[in-house]
C-alpha cells in the first residue's frame, strides 16, 4: 500500500497533538461550514482526531464515518471514539458507501491545499496528493463525488509549506521532517521520531539520539489552475476559502 501511516502510526498522536495541527481551530471551523449538516464522510480519517473534536464540539446529531487505509491508525481511532463514530478501512481509490453524505471533509488527509504565504485570500493555493498517478487522483475524487448527496459539500483542509523542520517532543523524544522536492511536481517527506540518549552529549562517535519511527511519504502536487481542472472534471466547483484560511470549500456540481 502506498503511502501507508503505518511506520508513524504508534507516535502520530503525539506528533499531531504538540503543535503540527490545531484541532480545535479546524473542528471550529469545519462546523461552522457544516452548518446543519449532519451526515459526514471524513477521508484519511487517521486516529480519529478531528472527529472527535469535531463531535465534543458539535451540537448532538453528527454522524461520522471515518475512512482511512492504515488500519494501524483507525485501530486508535476506534479506541478513542468507541461507538460514537464508525470508522471504515479503505483506500479512498476503491471507496464504496452503502448511503449518501451531505458532507465530505479532510484535514491533511488523501487531499489538502498549501498556501505558501500568510494570505488567507490567496487563490494560488497548491493541491498536494497523496496518490501520485493522475488516474488514482480522478477515480477517487470521482468516488468522494458519488458519496455525496446532490447539493454535498467537499471541504479540504489547507496548511503551510511543507520545510525541513525538528521539534522536542515529550518523554525525551524529538521529530524531525525532511522534504525533498522533485523537478516533477512531487516531493517526498521523510518523518522520524528520534529518542535522545541521556548521555549523548560528550559522546564520541555517535549521533547520541535513535530512530524509533520512521517513515516516508510521497506526494503529488498540482498547481492551482491544474487543481481546478482536477476538481472540476470529477464534478466539483470551488466556492473559495473560509475567512481562517483553513479551509477550500467546493461544491458537489
Ligand atoms: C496526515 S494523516 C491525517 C489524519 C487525520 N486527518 C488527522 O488530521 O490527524 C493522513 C492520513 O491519510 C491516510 N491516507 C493516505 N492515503 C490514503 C488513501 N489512498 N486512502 C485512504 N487513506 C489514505 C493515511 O493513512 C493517514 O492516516
Amino acid at each position: 500500500m502506498s503511502n501507508s501511516y503505518e511506520g508513524l502510526s504508534t507516535h502520530y498522536d503525539l506528533i499531531m497533538t504538540s503543535g503540527y495541527y490545531d484541532y480545535d481551530a479546524y473542528a471550529r471551523t469545519l462546523l461552522d461550514l457544516i452548518g446543519d449538516r449532519r451526515q459526514l464522510l471524513e477521508i484519511g480519517a487517521g486516529t480519529g482526531l478531528v472527529c472527535e473534536k469535531l463531535l465534543d464540539l458539535a451540537a448532538p446529531g453528527l454522524e461520522i464515518t471515518g475512512v482511512d487505509h492504515t488500519e494501524s491508525m483507525l485501530v486508535q481511532a476506534r479506541q478513542r471514539l468507541g461507538e460514537r463514530a464508525e470508522f471504515v478501512q479503505a483506500d479512498l481509490c476503491h471507496l464504496t458507501v452503502p448511503s449518501l453524505f451531505d458532507v465530505a471533509y479532510s484535514v491533511g488527509g488523501v487531499w489538502y491545499y498549501i498556501h505558501d504565504d500568510e494570505d488567507a485570500e490567496d487563490n494560488d493555493a497548491v493541491l498536494a496528493s497523496h496518490l501520485m498517478e493522475e488516474d488514482d487522483n480522478i477515480n477517487a475524487l470521482s468516488r468522494v463525488h458519488a458519496a455525496l448527496k446532490p447539493d454535498g459539500l467537499l471541504i479540504l483542509a489547507t496548511q503551510g509549506p511543507h520545510r525541513d523542520h525538528e521539534r522536542t517532543l515529550p518523554g525525551g523524544l524529538v521529530y524531525a521532517q525532511e522534504i525533498h522536492s522533485a523537478p516533477d511536481n512531487t516531493f517526498t517527506k521523510d518523518y522520524y521520531v528520534r529518542r535522545v540518549a541521556e548521555n549523548h552529549q560528550g559522546r564520541q562517535g555517535g549521533t547520541g539520539e535513535e530512530v524509533v519511527a520512521h517513515q516516508r511519504c510521497e506526494y503529488r502536487l498540482y498547481a492551482a489552475e491544474q487543481a481546478e481542472r482536477l476538481l472540476k472534471q470529477c464534478g466539483f466547483r470551488s466556492e473559495g476559502i473560509t475567512s481562517d484560511g483553513l479551509f477550500h470549500y467546493l461544491t458537489r456540481q
